[in-house]
């Protein structure tokens, strides 16, 4: 009996590992707050972790929001921008993503557009669940705003990890 509950246990456990691994945890943070929620969904899930970063990275006076010329206030005012990502990802072996990002003007940074844009079609059909770290905002707004932009995509409900 003890050994058939040990195989079953060593069964279950492959089986549960098989399905993390098909899960990724991709996130883009600036001042690294939802970088923490993100090792924390790896940390809960058994996720991989991908870190979206900004070919030229975001200065503290990129980020001035009061600054209607700060590089984040450019590219939010513009829906066509795409600031340019350092690496590429593969995330073909991904059933699951969870895409988290910091809410930037009550949605997502624009890099993260750049991101869906540049694995669009490795994204169809895959899981897609937005998750953000923010001031005060809810993440709803800018799982509405992806939904629109992205109208293919399968995004499920949004996590905000504040
Ligand atoms: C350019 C910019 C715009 C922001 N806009 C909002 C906003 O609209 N609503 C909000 O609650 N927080 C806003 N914030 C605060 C961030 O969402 C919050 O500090 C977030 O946790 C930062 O995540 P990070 O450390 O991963 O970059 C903004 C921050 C920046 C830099």
């Amino acid at each position: 009996m003890k050994k058939i509950l040990t195989t079953l246990s060593i069964v279950m456990l492959s089986l549960i590992a098989a399905a993390e691994s098909k899960t990724i945890v991709v996130y883009f943070s600036a001042t690294g707050t939802t970088k923490a929620a993100a090792q924390k969904l790896v940390k809960e899930t058994g996720a991989s972790l991908w870190e979206i970063e900004a070919a030229e990275p975001y200065t503290a006076a990129d980020l001035d929001w009061r600054n209607k010329k700060s590089r984040s206030s450019v590219e939010m005012q513009d829906e066509e921008a795409r600031p340019t990502i350092k690496q590429c990802t593969d995330i073909t072996p991904y059933e699951t993503v969870y895409v988290g990002f910091p809410i930037w003007w009550g949605i997502c940074p624009r890099i993260i557009n750049s991101w869906i844009d540049n694995n669009l079609s490795q994204l169809e059909g895959k899981k897609l669940i937005p998750f953000a770290t923010s001031g005060s905002s809810g993440i709803e707004p800018a799982v509405e705003y992806l939904k629109k932009t992205y109208p293919d995509l399968k995004w499920q409900k949004g996590k905000l990890m504040n």
